[in-house]
């Protein structure tokens, strides 16, 4: 028996899923090599594995995550108030989509971005106008000529999955200026740890009241088993977000993990630098055989050739674009220097 679905829900498709065991027993495989989900390669810091050994899992964590907010408020110099925490920033996303968009009103996104920003609204059952990128990158200017008055949210990934391209701080100024002040811009941070140019965007947060910044431990900090992530705005802000909170969503050892691997910034640090290495080696690699990419400024890079079938035959996951509604590209994550080695040995064999 089918029971009845929202418009918005039923447009939704399950989120696909294969286990490794699936997949190695489809192909014949006896290991895989995951460039696939833009996870750390290198994993956490050790200091993380020491804070989460013994921990006492019979009891709830702090609902909040307040000792982790009070890590950050110090480290990012801001309030507590001004912070919330989520299972995953996925999950805060999902949040601000509650918080916010009702049925039939709108958000503005790119087309070739993020999907989640798209099944939120979606979730909603309110509207969202994806604005194709122009040149790989979010088209500002399109993006403002789509707010209309049921818009109450833009979502802005910055550096952009899946093409690791970036907005400059010039134009995000100029952006934030021009958007209305009652529309809020949602300005995911998950990569900018990677980016070339260090934006300090927090800084904006004093000057305008409609703009929420979205940072994850699933990234650089290695954290993507996890799930956790957080939300930075006026303490205004947050506190409407907070109503929609599930009190425990985060695991307590999400929220240790999170705290320690805040206290080992050198490790994030070489993490960098040998994701940048690695990405000029693999980008190089790929301009001298003229293929077709982005050049990225994340742990990722987008090719232009519909290969992941044919790469997966030869054990290496990397991420079709079909979702991302670019049918003929694939994302890869960078791995370590032998998984990249690998895969540039099997994309020439193919
Ligand atoms: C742009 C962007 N934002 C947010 C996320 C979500 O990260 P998480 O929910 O793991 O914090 C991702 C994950 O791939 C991402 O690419």
């Amino acid at each position: 028996m089918r029971f009845p679905l929202s418009a918005g829900v039923l447009s939704l498709q399950v989120w696909p899923t294969r286990t490794e065991q699936e997949i190695l027993r489809k192909y014949h495989l006896t290991h895989l090599i995951k460039l696939a989900s833009n996870e750390n390669c290198y994993g956490p810091s050790p200091l993380v594995f020491e804070a989460i050994r013994n921990l006492n899992a019979h009891r709830y964590p702090d609902p909040q995550g307040m000792p982790l907010k009070e890590t950050l408020a110090e480290k990012l110099g801001v309030s507590t108030a001004q912070i919330i925490v989520g299972n995953g920033s996925s999950e805060i996303i999902q949040m601000i989509g509650q918080t916010y968009l009702q049925p039939r009103e709108e958000c503005v996104t790119a087309l070739e971005t993020f999907p989640v920003y798209q099944r939120v609204a979606a979730a909603m059952d309110a509207n969202c106008i994806c604005v194709p990128l122009s040149s790989g990158r979010y088209d500002l200017e399109r993006i403002l000529a789509s707010v209309g008055s049921k818009t109450r949210v833009i979502f802005v990934a910055n550096p952009n999955n899946p093409t690791g391209t970036c907005i400059n701080e010039t134009e995000l100024k100029d952006f934030l200026d021009a958007v209305p002040s009652n529309v809020f811009v949602v300005l995911d941070e998950a990569y900018q740890e990677y980016q070339e140019e260090q934006l300090d965007t927090k800084r904006w947060l004093s000057r305008y009241d409609n703009l929420i910044l979205l940072r994850t431990f699933s990234k650089v900090y290695g954290l993507a088993g996890l799930r956790i992530g957080y939300a930075l705005s006026s303490p205004e802000v947050i506190a409407d977000i907070h109503r929609v909170r599930l009190p425990y969503s985060v695991s307590l050892v999400a929220q240790q993990a999170a705290m320690a691997a805040l206290q080992d910034l050198d490790h994030v640090q070489r993490c960098v630098v040998s994701n940048r290495q690695q990405r000029n080696l693999v980008q190089a690699e790929f301009t001298g055989r003229d293929y077709s990419f982005v050049p990225s400024q994340t742990n990722f890079v987008l090719l232009k050739m519909d290969v992941a079938e044919a790469l997966l035959q030869k054990g290496i996951l990397v991420a079709p674009m079909r979702l991302f509604h670019m049918p003929d590209a694939v994302r890869i994550t960078l791995g370590t220097a032998e998984e990249n080695a690998e895969l540039l040995n099997a994309l020439q064999s193919l």
